[in-house]
C-alpha cells in the first residue's frame, strides 16, 4: 500500500453540535422550534440555523419553517457518522466507531488503527472498499456503497483457547441480529459463519488474529453484509449466488441501525467467550440456524475430498461429518460445498 492511498482515507468527521440536533430532531416526528433546540444544545439561534446548514449541506433532508422550527422529513438510510454516533449510544460507552467513505479493507485499517493507538475495543466502516478480503484468500466485492463493511477489532491479550469459539459464537449472534428483519426461518448460517438465505449467499465473514506463543493480542472480526443492493446491480459472478436483506424483505434497511445491530451481536459473541456459562451451549443454539445440517456436502481438506452427510457442530464448535464409509469425523477447518 501507498502512502498516498492510505492518507486518502480520512474517516467522516463527527460534529457534537449538530448530533445533539439531529438526535432532537430524529424524537421528534413534528417541528422543534429553534429556540427549543438553541436551550437544548446551549447554542445561540444563529448557531443552531448555520448547524442546520451544514448538516442540509451533507444531505439531511430537513424543513425550516419561520414560525414552526426545524424538522427533519426523512432519515437517511445511508451510513452517516452523526447517526451512527446517535444509535451507539446502546453499546459499551467505551466503543469507538469510525466511518470512513471509503477504504482499501476495514480488516486493514483496524490493524493500522490499533497501530497507531486507537484504544480497542472498535469498528471500522465503510461504504467502499478497494481491496475487500475474503476467506481463503478471496476477494470481497465491496464497491457499492448499498452495503455494509464493518470490521471490530478486540485486543483480548488472554490464552488464544479461550476465543477459539469466538467467530462461530459471533456469526450465530450477528445471524439471530439479522433474523429480526426476515420474517420466516429461511435464514440460516453456512459452517464455519456464512449467512445464507435460502441457498443464496447474504453475508460473509473473515476473523484475523495476531497470536504469538501463548498470547492472543488482537482478533479483528470482518463482516460484509448484502443490505440494500439489488440482484440487477451485483456483479455479475455472483448475481445467481448471491442476495441481499433488500431482496428478501423488500425494504430499503438503514445501514446505521443495522451496523449497529452486528456490533451489538459481535460484542455479545465476544463476551459470551470472555464469560462463558454452561448453560449457553453453542451446539444447542446451532441447530436452529444451522445450513449444512442433514445435507450431502464435500470437503477439502489437505488436497483431499471428503464426502459425507453433515449431523451437526459439536460443543467445541468443530462439524460432525458422516462420510460414506460411516465414520463420524470431526472437522476442526475447511471448505464446504452442498452437493446436488
Ligand atoms: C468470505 O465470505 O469470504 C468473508 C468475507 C468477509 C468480508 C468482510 S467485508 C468487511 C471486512 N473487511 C474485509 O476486507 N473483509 C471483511
Amino acid at each position: 500500500m501507498i502512502k498516498a492511498d492510505i492518507e486518502s482515507y480520512k474517516p467522516q468527521k463527527v460534529n457534537a453540535h449538530e448530533v445533539s440536533i439531529l438526535e432532537a430532531l430524529l424524537k421528534e416526528s413534528g417541528f422543534v422550534s429553534g429556540n427549543e433546540l438553541a436551550k437544548m444544545i446551549g447554542l445561540s439561534r444563529t448557531s443552531v440555523h448555520s448547524k442546520i446548514e451544514q448538516l442540509k449541506q451533507s444531505s439531511f433532508k430537513i424543513e425550516a419553517s419561520p414560525k414552526k422550527g426545524y424538522r427533519l422529513k426523512e432519515e437517511p438510510k445511508a451510513m452517516n457518522a452523526h447517526l451512527l454516533a446517535i444509535y451507539q449510544k446502546v453499546l459499551p460507552e467505551n466503543f469507538t466507531i469510525n466511518y470512513y467513505p471509503c477504504l482499501d479493507s476495514t480488516n486493514e485499517e483496524a490493524e493500522r488503527q490499533f497501530y497507531q493507538k486507537l484504544q480497542p475495543p472498535f469498528a471500522i466502516i465503510s461504504s467502499k472498499q478497494t481491496k475487500g478480503r475474503g476467506r481463503l484468500g478471496r476477494q470481497w466485492q465491496s464497491q457499492k456503497s448499498t452495503n455494509l463493511y464493518c470490521s471490530i477489532l478486540f485486543a483480548p491479550n488472554i490464552a488464544p483457547e479461550k476465543l477459539q469459539k469466538f467467530t462461530l459464537w459471533a456469526g450465530l449472534e450477528v445471524c439471530k441480529a439479522l433474523q429480526k428483519y426476515i420474517s420466516d426461518s429461511d435464514l440460516k448460517i453456512k459452517w464455519p459463519n456464512d449467512l445464507y438465505y435460502r441457498e443464496r449467499k447474504l453475508s460473509g465473514m473473515l476473523t484475523e488474529a495476531k497470536i504469538d506463543t501463548d498470547r492472543m493480542h488482537t482478533i479483528v472480526f470482518g463482516i460484509g453484509i448484502n443490505v440494500n443492493s439489488s440482484a440487477k446491480t451485483m456483479p455479475q459472478s455472483i448475481q445467481s449466488i448471491a442476495t441481499s436483506l433488500k431482496e428478501i424483505t423488500g425494504d430499503t434497511i438503514s445501514l446505521n441501525q443495522i451496523a449497529i445491530a452486528v456490533i451489538a451481536a459481535v460484542i455479545r459473541a465476544y463476551s459470551i467467550c470472555m464469560n462463558p456459562e454452561e448453560s449457553t451451549k453453542l451446539s444447542i443454539q446451532w441447530q436452529d440456524y444451522d445450513y449444512l445440517k442433514n445435507k450431502r456436502v464435500e470437503l477439502m481438506q489437505n488436497h483431499k475430498t471428503i464426502k459425507g452427510t453433515v449431523l451437526g457442530i459439536n460443543d467445541d464448535g468443530a462439524l460432525l461429518l458422516k462420510t460414506d464409509a460411516d465414520v463420524i469425523k470431526t472437522i476442526h477447518s475447511g471448505d464446504v460445498t452442498l452437493k446436488k
